[in-house]
C-alpha cells in the first residue's frame, strides 16, 4: 500500500520523505492557499523532492475548455505531476480527452460508487473518495471505500483507489481493511498513527533496566 502526504507544506514533506515511507503528495487549492510564495515554484520543488512519487495538483479553472488547457499546462510542469479534476459531469468529455492524451489524472471529490465506476471506465489513474467529508454529513464514508475496492476488482479496472479526506487514525485502519491502493494522510494524522504510548513506555523500561548494569560501552 502506498502512503501519500495530504499537504503542500514543503518542510513537512521534506521531513517525512527522509523516512522512506512517502510515495507521493496530494495538494489542493486549500493546501496551496496556506503556503507562502509562488505556487508554481512550490509544485516544481515538490516534484523535484519526490522524483519517483506522484504530486497531485488540482485545477482551479471552472469552464471545461479552460480546465482542459490548465490540466495540460499543469501536467507539463513535471513528469510526476498528476492533475486533479473534480468528478463533475461537465468535465467528463475533457477527462476522456485528457486520458486519451495520456495525461495522468486524479479524479477528486468522489462521493458515490457510480462516480467511481464511471471514472474508472474512462481510464483515469486515480479516483479519490472523500471519507471525512461524507462523515461530516453522517454518511458512512468507510463503506464507500470497500464498495469501490470491490468494484475495481470485479471489473478489473486499472484505476487505483486513493482514500482521501482522512481525518483520524480510525480512517487509516479502515482504508487498509478496505484494501485501498493508496491513502493520502495529513502529516499530523500520520504522526499520531505511527506513535504508540506502549512503544514509548517499553523504551523507557528497557533503558531503565539497562542503566542498572552500569555499562557505558556496549558491545
Ligand atoms: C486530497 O486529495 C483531498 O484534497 C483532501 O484529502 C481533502 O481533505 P479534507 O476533506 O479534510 O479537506
Amino acid at each position: 500500500m502506498k502512503i501519500f502526504l495530504d499537504t503542500a507544506n514543503y518542510g513537512l514533506i521534506e521531513l517525512w520523505a527522509q523516512t522512506g515511507l512517502i510515495d507521493g503528495v496530494t495538494t489542493n487549492p486549500t493546501h496551496l492557499s496556506k503556503e507562502s510564495g509562488d505556487p508554481v515554484a512550490l509544485i516544481k520543488k515538490l516534484c523535484a523532492l519526490l522524483p519517483n512519487g506522484h504530486i497531485s495538483v488540482e485545477v482551479t479553472e471552472v469552464a471545461p475548455e479552460r480546465v482542459y488547457t490548465q490540466a495540460k499546462t499543469l501536467a507539463a510542469l513535471a513528469e510526476n505531476v498528476v492533475v486533479k479534476i473534480p468528478c463533475h459531469s461537465d468535465y467528463f468529455p475533457i477527462i476522456k480527452k485528457l486520458v486519451d492524451e495520456e495525461v495522468q489524472l486524479n479524479i477528486t471529490l468522489v462521493f458515490s460508487l457510480m462516480q467511481g465506476v464511471c471514472m474508472s471506465k474512462l481510464g483515469v489513474l486515480y479516483i479519490s473518495p472523500f471519507v471525512g467529508r461524507l462523515e461530516d454529513l453522517d454518511v458512512d464514508g468507510v463503506s464507500l471505500l470497500g464498495e469501490l475496492s470491490d468494484m475495481l476488482d470485479q471489473y478489473d479496472y486499472e484505476t487505483e483507489l486513493l482514500a482521501a479526506s482522512i481525518r483520524h487514525v480510525r480512517h487509516i485502519h479502515a482504508a487498509i481493511e478496505a484494501g485501498v491502493d493508496i491513502i493520502t494522510v495529513p502529516p499530523t494524522v500520520l504522526a499520531t498513527a505511527l506513535n504508540h504510548p506502549l512503544t514509548d513506555r517499553g523504551m523507557e523500561l528497557f533503558a531503565a533496566d539497562w542503566k542498572k548494569l552500569g555499562i557505558h560501552t556496549f558491545p
